[in-house]
Formats: C-alpha cells, structure tokens, sequence
C-alpha cells in the first residue's frame, strides 16, 4: 500500500474549522481597514529575484524560495509585500493619488525553521501610507495596529507596541563613526540571540570602538526618552527624538497610549527602514513579534522611482492566532447555515424547492441527501452546525405550515416558508 502524502514542511491544511479561524481574523483586520479608511490590493504570488537581493536584507534574501523559471529567469515567492507595493507605486509614478492608505491580504513565503509562530507560509496584512512625510501617518498606523488587537479581543494589558527609531539609532552611529549600517542594524535586531563576542565583534567590524559600543549600549537601556536625551548631541538626533515625542502625544490622542511603550531595543531586521519603527508583541513576551513595521522614505526611490515617503506594518496571521487560542479568543466549531431542512415524509422534490425558495429569499439552507430517519437527519443538522431545524412535509402541509427547531434552545415553532424568507 502506497503512503499517505504529507504537506510539504512550514505549510498549513485549512479544514473548515481552521478556515473559520482565519476568516475572525482576516474579518477584523479587513474592519480595521474599513474603519481607518484604507484601500484594498494585490500583486503577484511571485516576483523577479533582483526585487528583494540589496533592498530587504540579509535576513530575509537567505529565506528565499527562488528559482529559475523555463525562459531563464530568476524569480522568488514573495517574502514580504513591501517591495511589491513599491513596484506598483513607482509604476503609477505622479498618477498615485497621495497619501494612499493602502492594505493587502497576501499569502507570503520564507524558507525560515518551522517553529512556534513562524512557518513557511502564512498571510500578513500590510496597511501602508505612501506620500506623506508627517509623523500622523506613523501615528495612523501604530493606532491600527493596536485597534486591530482590540478588535480580536485583545487588551491594551495583552500586548505592548514597542516604538523606536531609526532615524535615532542612525543618527548616533554617525557620531560613533559607523560606516556600514546595515549589518549594524540586523546585529542590534539579534542583540538579545546573539553571543555577546559576535555582537561585539560584528559592531567593530563596522567601525565602532570600544567606546562606540558602551555608548550604544547605554541607548539600549534607556527606559524614557527623557534618558535619550542626555545621550544624543546632534540637531539630528535631536530632532529624531522630538519626533518621537510628538508621535507618544498623537498616540494618546488616538486613545493608544496604553498599548504603546518607548523602547530603544528595537531596531527591525529589514535594511529599508528610515524612521519611526515598531513591533508588538504579547506583553509576556512568549510569542515572536505579532506585527512590525515602521517608515521607509527610501525604498521607492532606491527601486527606480521618485522619492516618496512611506510608512506600513506588516501582522502575520500566525502569531495572532496563537495569541487569541492562548487567551482563549478564538471562535470554536464551524459556522453553519442558519436553517437545515428535515424532511419528514421523504419527499426530496419537495424538500429541493423549499431550499430553492429559501435561498433565492437569501437565507442559508442545507439538507441531507436521501431523506432517512429523523434522528440522523438532526445529527446532520447538529454536525453542520446549523442554527434550526425546518421541518418540511409534516401533516401541517395542507395548511403550507412548517416547525421550526431552534437547537441551541430547543424551542419550537410552528411558521410558513414566506414567513421564514422575510
Ligand atoms: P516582518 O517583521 O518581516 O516585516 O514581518 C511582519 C510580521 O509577519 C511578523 O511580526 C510576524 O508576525 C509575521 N511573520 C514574518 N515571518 C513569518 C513566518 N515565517 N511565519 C509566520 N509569520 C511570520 C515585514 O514583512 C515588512 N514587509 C512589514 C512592512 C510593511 N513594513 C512596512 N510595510
């Protein structure tokens, strides 16, 4: 006998039960959306290599699933979306209408260590400003972020968005003589995994000293950003600082302060940030970050296009979810239809154009096939999750009655067809 074929490693199965799951939470990212007033795209599953070699990162290029396809060309399942929306915005060129408030559902691929919360493919909603240089729009977003946890339950206690800046960090490493960023960058996003010599090692790699380490140091533990202040000398880093300021007061204002917290540790392991950046995680810190993003006023221009500011978070489906099972948030059982149709003399004809009726009057209606005993025919009912049970071809069809079962409550009934398609 030949084996059963298992799905391919990192992958998920979507039974009906799981799709429910998923559809709770793309249901409320996509009323998230609704309500912050954002625009609905999508771009293709796969993209040529050269879209995410140099502008996503290290990180991110070696989780690649790439190949070459039959005309010769390099080509990867999209990793992330942020490179594919640049595209379409550089393709639209002045025609982009700005801001755009923009958000896609994409199915994402990264060749990572199957693990707790991270898999080889999973979905991530992308909310995405493009055109606006205001540090509202980072506010706009981190607001999201957080409404959306609230949305699936969540509470300001649950989860903590953890806000830095780029712009900061970057402005202190040019005081410490930093001469190539990137790896910096993806070092002090691993600080906490890293060995303390290769973290060590990796920052005098790229120019920092002894003291330029200490100085980093001291910025990583800050606990406020009254602390930063006496760390920082430039106009720069000054600025980047009241920046943040201004972005804690527009986070108050949107009703989100109790969910959002300074924290100087985080950097992001992507290359393209420029700005304000941000993760939310579980506030016991069990779970891989359950969304992150931040500002990136480079990435289009460095893609072909005009200089454009932009600003977006990516949150993955995967965490999320074991967040709310964790927390017991998530909707159990499967949703049925609203009626389920018993036929009680086994006259299927009959039963067929009651259903036919119903369904054109939109109402949710399902049935068993063949008729057969009563007690199956509810079993049926039950399994498919129905909410009540239609009784069809009863003795009260002279009079065109049906009873109807509610079977959460059990109560009983008596109605019409017409009646039960109003
Ligand atoms: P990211 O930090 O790579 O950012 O991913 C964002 C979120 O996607 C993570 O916090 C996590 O919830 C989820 N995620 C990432 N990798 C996996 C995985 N292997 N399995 C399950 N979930 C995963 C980005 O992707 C940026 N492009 C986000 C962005 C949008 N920045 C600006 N706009």
């Amino acid at each position: 006998m030949s084996q059963k074929i298992q799905p391919p490693k990192g992958t998920r199965d979507f039974y009906p039960a799981d799709m429910a799951i998923q559809n709770h939470i793309f249901g409320a990212w996509r009323r998230v959306c609704a309500r912050f007033g954002f625009q609905e795209y999508e771009g293709p599953s796969f993209e040529h290599l050269e879209m995410y070699t140099g502008k996503s990162g290290d990180e991110i290029v070696g989780q690649l699933y790439n190949f070459t396809d039959k005309g010769g060309r390099d080509i990867a399942l999209r990793p992330e979306m942020t490179p594919t929306l640049a595209r379409l915005a550089n393709q639209l060129g002045r025609n982009l209408r700005k801001p755009a408030r923009w958000f896609s559902l994409p199915r994402l691929w990264r060749y990572e260590k199957q693990q707790r919360g991270r898999l080889r493919e999973f979905f991530q909603l992308n909310m995405d400003i493009l055109g606006s240089d205001n540090v509202s729009a980072d506010a706009e977003l981190i607001a999201a972020a957080c409404r959306i946890c609230e949305e699936l339950g969540l509470k300001s206690g649950d989860v903590v968005a953890r806000i830095s800046s780029r712009r900061l960090i970057s402005t202190l490493l040019d005081e410490l003589g930093c001469t190539d960023k990137p790896p910096v960058y993806l070092a002090l996003d691993r600080r906490e995994k890293l060995p303390r010599e290769d973290f060590v090692k990796g920052l005098g790699e790229a120019g920092l000293t002894e003291d330029g380490i200490r100085r980093l140091d001291a910025l990583f533990d800050a606990k406020s950003l009254a602390e930063v202040t006496d760390l920082v000398s430039s106009d720069d880093a000054k600025a980047a600082l009241a920046e943040l300021e201004t972005l804690f007061q527009l986070l108050a204002a949107h009703g989100v302060a109790d969910w959002c917290k300074f924290d100087p540790t985080v950097v992001r392991g992507l290359a393209y940030y420029t700005g304000v950046v941000y993760e939310l995680f579980d506030a016991g810190r069990s779970l891989r970050a359950i969304a992150g993003g931040g500002r990136y006023d480079d990435l289009l221009s460095k893609m072909g296009g005009e200089r454009m500011p932009a600003v977006g978070f990516g949150m993955g489906d995967v965490v999320i979810a074991e967040l709310l099972k964790d927390k017991g948030l998530l909707p159990t059982g499967i949703p049925g239809p609203d009626l389920w149709l018993v036929s009680v003399d086994g006259d299927e004809i009959r039963q067929a154009a009651v259903a036919a009726k119903l369904r054109a009057a939109g109402k949710e209606v399902g049935f068993a096939f063949g008729g057969g005993k009563l007690g199956k025919q509810m079993q049926a009912a039950q399994e498919n999750g129905a909410k009540r049970a239609v009784f069809v071809g009863s003795d009260r069809v002279a009079a065109d009655q049906v009873e109807v079962k509610d079977l959460a409550t059990g109560e009983q009934t008596v109605s019409t067809v017409e009646a039960l398609c109003l």
